[in-house]
């Protein structure tokens, strides 16, 4: 599949959306940015003041933090795709309505399709619920990675709550420092399941 056009037709999509009243109230709607390719895939909660004004999601104070973290295992936000739950500001940054979340699944189910990550990362607990939705609650499960549709999970608490409360700073800080080797193993067990070269030639004689 040829990612960039994929994601710039769903883009597109996404700034015409008036699928929920969000798409009358936004500046910018925000689809995500990164590397059609990326390994990883950082998945938050939705836009705020500063991405509804420049329509780039991570572009505040909560950006500059996950660009620190990034920094310290040697990425940068170019190398990783970045996206929210919804791709709209809600007024106030009020948590989102679960019917909002409902009306933006599909473009995240899309996201998540062309990039195929290896790992996806939730920031804040809207974006742990949307793929853990049984779990206990970010204070327990933050850092612990879980296996979901063949793609490694790993639940963070929210960049802006980590600014706020040095605890969660350095948790978030030991938690990002495994990415590294989750991946290692992402990618080992992706090239032990992917189809060996005789099941492509057994594929074409039919
Ligand atoms: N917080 C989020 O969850 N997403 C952004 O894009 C910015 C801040």
């Amino acid at each position: 599949m040829n990612k960039e056009p994929a994601l710039a037709q769903l883009a597109e999509e996404i700034r015409a959306c008036r699928r929920c009243p969000l798409g009358s109230v936004r500046t910018h709607a925000v689809p995500g940015e990164g590397d059609p390719n990326a390994e990883i895939m950082f998945v938050g909660e939705g836009p705020g003041y500063h991405e509804d004004r420049q329509g780039r999601p991570f572009v505040g104070n909560s950006g500059a933090y996950l660009e620190s973290l990034l920094a310290d295992i040697h990425l940068t936000r170019e190398q990783v795709y970045i996206c929210n739950v919804i791709k709209c500001r809600p007024p106030h940054n009020r948590d989102p309505l679960p019917q909002e979340i409902a009306a933006c699944k599909p473009y995240l189910e899309r996201q998540i399709e062309i990039v195929d990550p290896l790992l996806i990362v939730t920031l804040g607990r809207f974006s742990m619920a949307y793929f853990l939705p049984n779990s206990p609650g970010i204070s327990r499960i933050h850092g612990k990675p879980t296996e979901v549709d063949g793609r490694i999970i790993l639940p963070l608490f929210h960049p802006a709550a980590a600014l706020r409360n040095p605890k969660w700073d350095r948790a978030t800080r030991q938690d990002f420092a495994q990415i590294p080797s989750l991946l290692a193993k992402a990618r080992a067990t992706r090239a032990q399941n992917a189809p060996a070269p005789d099941d492509f030639e057994q594929l074409s004689l039919f």
